[in-house]
C-alpha cells in the first residue's frame, strides 16, 4: 500500500516509494529503497516535505502520516521509550539539530553516568568476568543519541575529565567521537553503533595492566612502556568470550597501528589495518592529547587537530580529513580573537558556515578589560565581524573559560 509522508515523521526500515521531486533535483542516486537514518536526514536537509512510502516492501507510520512529529524529549511521550527504538525516534525527529546549549545539560549527565557504568566494566574485567557487549548497548544507543542531536556537546564536554578514573571517561569520550566520525563517514546505523561500542572497549586491556604503570604521574620507561603496549592485546583475548563483533575485537587489537606501520602490535600498515582501527586511533590520540593529566597539561582542541595533520604516517588522511570536519575547523569551546579585537569562546557551529560559528564574547584586547559576555552569530554578521586568530587559553589566564561554554547563557548580539 503506497502513503504519503510528512518528512518530520519517516524513521529507518520504511521503504522509499518515491520522492515528490526529480530524480535530478534530490540527494540520491536511486529513486526507491529502505530508508536508513542518514537516508532521512538527507531528505530534511534538502528540504523535502513529504515522500510516498510501500508499506507493504516496509514500515508503516502509525496513524496520522501527515501529522505533528512526537517530541523525542518530552518524558510523557512515547518517544521517550529506550532501547532499539531510541534511535528510530531520535532520527525521525533530529531535524533542526538540537542547540548544543540545551544538548550540553544532558550531555554533562550523561558523560557521568556512562563513565561510572564503564568503572563497573573495567571492574568486572579486572575480577576475571566476561563483558557483555549486548549489554552495552543501551549506553552506546544513549551516547549515539546525545550525538545525533547535536554532535559537538558530548564530544566537547568529555574532554573535561577530573583526574580519579581517567580509564573510564576516556573511554566513554572515545565512544562519542567514534559514533560522530562514523555518522561523518557515513556509516549505517548498526556502523554507527559498533563504532561506539568499539570506542567504549578499545581499551580493555588496561583492566590487566599493573596499576603501577596505568596510574604512573610521568613518563614511562621504556620497560614500563612495553608492559603498557600489552593492553592491546589483552584486550582482544578478553573480549573473545564477549558478545562482540568483529569491529570491535580489531579496534581493541590495532587502535594503536600506524598507517606508515610504525604502530603495535602488528606494525599494520594502511588499508591492513581494518577502517574502524583507523578510525579509533584518530579518536584515541585526540581525546588523549586534549585531556589534562597529572602529568601534562591538556592541548587546545585546534591545536591538537592542527598537530596530529602534521604527523606524516600516523593517521589515515581521509579519515582524519573527515575527523576535523566532524569537530568543525573551531571546535566547541575553542579560544579565538576577532577582528574586532574581542576575545570569544566559540559556541556551536552552524553546518553550512564552518568559519563563522556562534561565540561568546567576553574580553576587549583593546582596553584590556573584561566586557559583558554577549553571544554573536558571526554567520549573522555576514563579515562585519570575523575570526582572525587562534587564541592559546593558557597565554590569557582564563580559569573561567570552561564556564562561559558549558553555560550557554546570555544576551545575545
Ligand atoms: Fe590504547
Amino acid at each position: 500500500m503506497l502513503k504519503t509522508v510528512a518528512a518530520s515523521l519517516l524513521r529507518p526500515g520504511m521503504f522509499l516509494h518515491s520522492l515528490d521531486r526529480r530524480w535530478l533535483d534530490h540527494p540520491f542516486w536511486k529513486n526507491s529503497f529502505l530508508l536508513t537514518v542518514i537516508d532521512i536526514e538527507k531528505i530534511v536537509a534538502s528540504g523535502i516535505t513529504s515522500i510516498v512510502i510501500d508499506t507493504d516492501r516496509g514500515l508503516s507510520c502509525s496513524e496520522d502520516c501527515q501529522g505533528e512529529p512526537v517530541d523525542p524529549f518530552d518524558a510523557g511521550s512515547s518517544a521517550a521509550q529506550t532501547g532499539d527504538d531510541q534511535l528510530f525516534v531520535t532520527a525521525r525527529t533530529q531535524l533542526p539539530r538540537r542547540p548544543v546549549g540545551e544538548e550540553i545539560k544532558h550531555a554533562k549527565r550523561l558523560f557521568e553516568s556512562a563513565s561510572n557504568e564503564m568503572k563497573v566494566v573495567f571492574q568486572q574485567a579486572r575480577m576475571g568476568r566476561a563483558v557483555s557487549g549486548t549489554s552495552m548497548m543501551p549506553l552506546v544507543q544513549s551516547i549515539a543519541a546525545s550525538v545525533i542531536r547535536n554532535p559537538y556537546a558530548l564530544t566537547s564536554v568529555a574532554r573535561l575529565k577530573h583526574h580519579d578514573g581517567y580509564t573510564y571517561m576516556h573511554s566513554v569520550a572515545v565512544c562519542a567521537l567514534m559514533t560522530a566520525l562514523a555518522r561523518e563517514l557515513e556509516l549505517d546505523e548498526q556502523g554507527v553503533l559498533e563504532a561506539g561500542v568499539a570506542g567504549l572497549l578499545h581499551d580493555l586491556g588496561k583492566a590487566l595492566m599493573p596499576l603501577a604503570v596505568l596510574n604512573k604521574p610521568g613518563k614511562l620507561s621504556v620497560e614500563e612502556y612495553e608492559v603498557a603496549k600489552k593492553h592491546s592485546y589483552d584486550g582482544w583475548l578478553m573480549l573473545q568470550s564477549a558478545d562482540v563483533s568483529a569491529g570491535v575485537l580489531e579496534v581493541a587489537l590495532h587502535h594503536h597501528e600506524k598507517v606508515n606501520g610504525r604502530g603495535y602490535p602488528h606494525g599494520l600498515k594502511d588499508k591492513a589495518i581494518p577502517l574502524l582501527a583507523r578510525m579509533g586511533a584518530v579518536c584515541d590520540v585526540y581525546d588523549a592529547v586534549t585531556s589534562e593529566r597529572p602529568y601534562k597539561s591538556s592541548w587546545h582542541p585546534t591545536q591538537a587537530l592542527r598537530s596530529m595533520a602534521s604527523w606524516e604516517g600516523q593517521f589515515d588522511k581521509t579519515i582524519l580529513a573527515a575527523f576535523i570536519s566532524t569537530l568543525g575547523i573551531y571546535p566547541v569551546g575553542s579560544l579565538v580573537r576577532l577582528e574586532s579585537g574581542f576575545l570569544a569562546v566559540v559556541l556551536d557551529q552552524g553546518s553550512r558556515s564552518i568559519l563563522a560559528p556562534t561565540v561568546k564574547t567576553f574580553f576587549s584586547c583593546k582596553s584590556n578589560q573584561p566586557v559583558f559576555p554577549q553571544i554573536v552569530d558571526l554567520k549573522k554578521l555576514k563579515g562585519a565581524d570575523r575570526i582572525v586568530a587562534i587564541e592559546d587559553p593558557k597565554q590569557w589566564n582564563l580559569p573561567q573559560l570552561n564556564d562561559l561554554w558549558l553555560n550557554q547563557v546570555g544576551p545575545f548580539a
